[in-house]
């Protein structure tokens, strides 16, 4: 079925697998560790290119046949990777034009991994034709169940300012725009006289003094997803000529911030993500549930792929932390609960030689006699046991909106607060509503929210006028929306909406904001609910109420007496809006841990969403259709109560309630 891999049944597990690195002998040894682990996919041939084709238009598939063979052997399928992340040596040299240069004017050197240009025509006629050779070759080999194009598009070249990509640019820009004065009226050129006669005067946003077009910038960042996804769709369509079997690319969810996800799903059959915990934060597996989420809400619903995670330490954060044990297991698991019907790793082998030789794997430098290794091959019983989830779906009733493009925007230069961060809100507002239990769907601001009970906007500050609309929509129908500060604020082309903030908002917010006052670095404003105080960090401004009621209000600092939470009744559904950012300093309120806590209490209630009483905060709930995953994120064991079913992990019969050990995961088919 397209969309899946072609596996015989049940959760996809294994990783890269990258057999060139080693002798042939070792390759007996890995098949067999792979056969004990219950691994059923690995992805081969991601870096390939100059090993299958060593001079341009020489192709040696020896290698690859004799790998290919001995998987299938072991009835283990492949995950067929383009090598075309790695551009050969000898390709750099050949064609000089394709190098990466910087946004500092810098053409950068070779001897690594995606140093080339996404606007080169020659990268264009060699990847696409390496593609198609190895469609070829092994369209018809019965080990392949998929096709994994290039490697993680925009890793390290997501942007570049070459002559080449510079002529690019411009035909994108005359594609778009027709005709230069819809360009300079876009881009709001007549500021400090910066108007364009022709487009050939369009140079891309290089290293300039500060105060560079912010137009010109939002509209380089579109055309750069463009030339990656054009590359991308160049090989799919070779590979397609050969092969009817699911075509992906592995994302990088949410950590590649040039790369529009909601755009890229579209070109893929079935959605694939790779995913590094970020192990230093505390708690970090709560910055895991929400990419696992937005991958999911990425894939539409749709199951889709962990293609890679790490079984302990990366090579690349500043101290690269060891997972503790039962946490690799906590995590593979977290992302199958989340919609992924796989689970796969970067690398089978740890590496010896290179840039990546600290980095963990399935079997470690310390080989077979130790944790990591016990827990992988533990892993892939449990995964076994795990068959009946695959293809079901996860549902929400909390949307949150995404969008790259506000993203970019909201962290151009010049912002009314240095503290402003798309991320931070997003990740603030997930968190909460994590520690409450309830599972969110992300989407784009102009997608039909209509499934929702709730869609919370944390930094929507580039929003434009259609998305504001079916925000209004919403709400009037009956939906409950709640908005952060400094949302709806610019459109498209990073132009501040007509009238007072927030522009396309204001009506249904039934507020404007007269005036934004920022707060000092670390400075707090104290907001009264009523009931008790809480503590604003970042923000403050001036909301002078128009249809909608003030719910709390600053009690002191530059707004204090004025509005900091409203309410708009309209239609059958309400609106809310929150003029600070009420996080953790406090922790003195009376309706939870902190002032958002609270908040966001009031408005699920109102929303009438469904939460579980009485599970401890650390412990991570989530209903993946007739499964419900606990994850006890403690030191203490705890009691799920409400919970009947057959535990698949451990046949384990639940009559009302679970118990899951400090460290542990239960899965409960209820
Ligand atoms: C990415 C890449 C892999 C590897 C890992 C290391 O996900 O796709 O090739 O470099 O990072 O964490």
């Amino acid at each position: 079925m397209p969309g899946y891999p072609a596996l015989p049944e049940g959760l996809a597990y294994g990783g890269d697998y990258n057999p060139e690195q080693w002798p042939e002998e070792v390759w007996q040894e890995d098949v067999r560790l792979m056969r004990q682990a219950g691994v059923n996919l690995v992805t081969v041939g991601v870096f390939n290119w100059g090993l299958i084709e060593p001079a341009e238009g020489v192709y040696d598939f020896d290698r690859l046949d004799r790998i290919f063979d001995l998987l299938h052997s072991e009835g283990i399928k492949v995950d067929l990777g383009t090598p075309t992340s790695s551009p050969p040596v000898w390709f750099r040299n050949r064609h000089p034009g394709s190098r990466l240069v910087d946004r500092e004017g810098h053409v950068l050197g070779g001897a690594t991994r995606h140093s080339f240009c996404p606007s080169s025509p020659e990268y264009a006629a060699a990847s696409e034709r390496v593609a198609g050779r190895l469609a070829e070759r092994y369209a018809g080999h019965p080990a392949l169940a998929m096709w994994h194009v290039h490697n993680e598009y925009g890793w390290a070249n997501a942007h570049c300012y070459c002559p080449t990509s510079a002529e690019a640019f411009r035909a994108w820009l005359r594609e778009r725009y027709g005709d230069v004065g819809a360009v300079n009226a876009a881009w709001g050129t007549t500021f400090w006289g910066l108007t364009y006669g022709s487009f050939d005067e369009v140079e891309p946003p290089l290293l300039a003094p500060p105060g560079l077009l912010t137009g010109l910038q939002l509209d380089f960042m579109r055309f750069s997803v463009d030339a990656h996804i054009a590359n991308y769709r160049r090989e799919r369509e070779a590979v397609r000529r050969f092969s009817d079997l699911p075509v992906t690319t592995n994302f990088m969810i949410p950590n590649c911030k040039p790369m529009d996800y909601w755009r890229w799903s579209a070109e893929v059959d079935v959605v694939a993500n790779d995913h590094y915990l970020d192990a230093e934060t505390p708690d970090a597996h709560i910055g895991l549930a929400m990419a696992a989420d937005l991958t999911r809400s990425v894939s539409g619903g749709r199951p889709w792929m962990l293609m890679e995670h790490s079984t302990g330490a990366v090579n690349w954060q500043p101290r690269n932390l060891a997972k503790r044990r039962g946490e690799m297991r906590r995590n593979s698991l977290a992302h199958v609960a989340r919609g992924s019907d796989s689970v796969m790793f970067f690398q089978w082998r740890a590496s010896r030689h290179g840039a990546e030789k600290f980095h963990s794997a399935m079997v470690p430098h310390a080989g077979t006699d130790s944790e990591v290794w016990r827990d992988v091959v533990d892993l892939g019983a449990d995964l076994g046991r795990l068959a009946p989830v695959r293809g079901s779906r996860v549902e929400a009733d909390v949307a949150v909106v995404w969008d790259w493009e506000s993203y970019w925007a909201l962290e151009l230069e010049w912002r009314p607060s240095a503290d402003l961060g798309f991320r931070e809100r997003v990740g603030a507002f997930y968190e909460a509503l994590w520690r409450e239990h309830v599972t969110v769907d992300f989407v784009h601001p102009s997608a039909d929210l209509s499934a929702y009970r709730l869609v919370v906007v944390p930094s929507a500050y580039l929003l434009t006028e259609g998305s504001a609309k079916n925000l209004h929509r919403y709400v009037e129908a009956g939906g409950h929306l709640l908005v952060s500060f400094f949302s709806g604020i610019v459109d498209e082309n990073d132009a501040i909406h007509g009238g007072p903030y927030p522009g396309v908002l204001r009506e249904v917010l039934g507020l404007s904001v007269e005036e934004f006052h920022p707060l000092r670095e670390h400075g707090t404003v104290a907001v009264s609910s009523g009931a008790g105080e809480y503590a604003g960090r970042i923000w403050s401004e001036r909301v002078r109420l128009g249809e909608a009621a003030a719910l709390w209000t600053f009690a002191d600092g530059p707004d204090a007496g004025h509005p900091a939470v409203t309410r708009h009744d309209l239609g059958a559904g309400a609106a809310w809006y929150v003029a600070t950012a009420l996080d953790e300093a406090s922790g003195s309120g009376p309706r939870g841990p902190y002032g958002l806590r609270g908040l966001l209490g009031e408005v699920l209630d109102h929303a009438g969403v469904r939460r579980l009483a009485d599970v401890p905060e650390d412990v991570e709930v989530v209903r993946r259709g007739a499964h419900l995953f606990l994850f006890n994120h403690g030191d203490r064991p705890v009691t799920v109560p409400g919970v009947t079913g057959t535990g698949l992990l451990d046949g384990v019969e639940h009559r009302g309630s679970a118990t899951v050990p400090p460290g542990g995961v239960a899965v409960v088919r209820t």
